[in-house]
């Protein structure tokens, strides 16, 4: 199966990455450089995670060329606004050690100014522009928002960060960002590890030998999404990169379809649901 997806941009992103929310000191950057060392190429980092500077130390101990990797942070919502994203972004490029990033994106939309976040979006133009980043995004965007974002930028998001796993298959979004050539990018892949017990994941689980974790993200990758589990453990990273089988379509059918579901993170009223 193909490691590698082409963005909107004509940049390839991989299908898996290392997630590092709440990952921090020597335990984010141990996994960071033990992850990079065994089958990742993509770290996904954030302003807000607080732990830029173990990416960067993790990244630097692995000894991978800048190149061959694929970075991604985000700009907080504390640093929205045009002149505040620049600044910020100037201390993520510091803090992770690089010149220039993969992939920034909003981290979340303020959806009480939404002009504020259209400034946002400008400041994230500007660096695309300027080489410090090579391709930008959103995360957290309803199909509205994108609307909205859309009336104002000839700048299409290559990606859209969202919540994204069997429990919550957000098929609405995924046809709609498939339509824009926006690249649907799943955080909390594996669901935070809340439902490893379920009936038909373990039964899919077991007919492929693989663990509810794998199953969870190779359903992600059956779909063409890119998915970045968060773990610290090697034996856990590990695990979540061996998930590069196919899944037949009786199987694509009973994870498409299990219950309940549901959103684990609901934040700064963004989400209906
Ligand atoms: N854009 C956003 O707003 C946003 C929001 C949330 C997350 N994210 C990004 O997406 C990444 C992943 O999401 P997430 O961290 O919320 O959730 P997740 O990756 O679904 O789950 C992480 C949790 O599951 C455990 N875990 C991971 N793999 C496991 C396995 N194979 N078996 C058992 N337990 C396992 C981890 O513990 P151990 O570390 O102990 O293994 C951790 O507690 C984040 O780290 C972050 O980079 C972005």
């Amino acid at each position: 199966m193909k490691k590698l997806t082409t963005l909107n941009n004509g940049i390839e992103i991989p299908y898996l990455g290392l997630g590092t929310f709440l990952a921090h000191g020597d335990d984010c950057a141990h996994a960071v450089e033990f992850a990079l060392r065994h089958g990742y190429d993509l770290i996904d980092t954030a302003q807000g995670y607080r732990n830029e500077r173990q990416v960067g130390k993790g990244w630097k101990a692995s000894g991978r060329p800048r190149e061959d990797i694929f970075i991604t942070t985000k700009i907080s919502y504390g640093n929205r606004g045009y002149d505040e994203a620049l600044q910020s972004f100037a201390s993520s490029l510091e803090d992770l050690q690089t010149e220039y990033v993969d992939l920034v994106l909003i981290h979340w939309p303020d959806i009480q100014d939404f002009d504020r976040t259209i400034d946002t979006w400008h400041a994230l133009v500007e660096l695309q522009e300027q080489s410090k980043s090579r391709s930008i995004g959103v995360s957290n965007f309803t199909i509205p928002l994108i609307e909205r974002l859309l009336e104002t930028t000839d700048v299409v998001p290559v990606v859209n960060q969202v919540e994204f796993h069997t429990f919550l298959y957000q098929q609405d979004l995924l046809a709609y960002c498939q339509n824009k050539g926006i690249q649907i990018e799943a955080y909390s892949p594996v669901a935070k590890a809340r439902f490893f017990d379920h009936e038909d994941l373990r039964k899919v689980a077991q007919k492929h030998a693989k663990t509810p974790a794998q199953v969870m993200l190779a359903w992600l990758v059956n779909h063409n999404l890119v998915a970045i589990p968060k773990s610290v453990n090697e034996s856990r990273i590990l695990e979540n990169a061996d998930i590069f089988f196919e899944l037949d379509n009786e199987d694509m059918q009973i994870l498409d379809h299990i219950e309940p579901q549901t959103r684990l993170v609901k934040e700064l009223g963004v989400f209906d649901d």
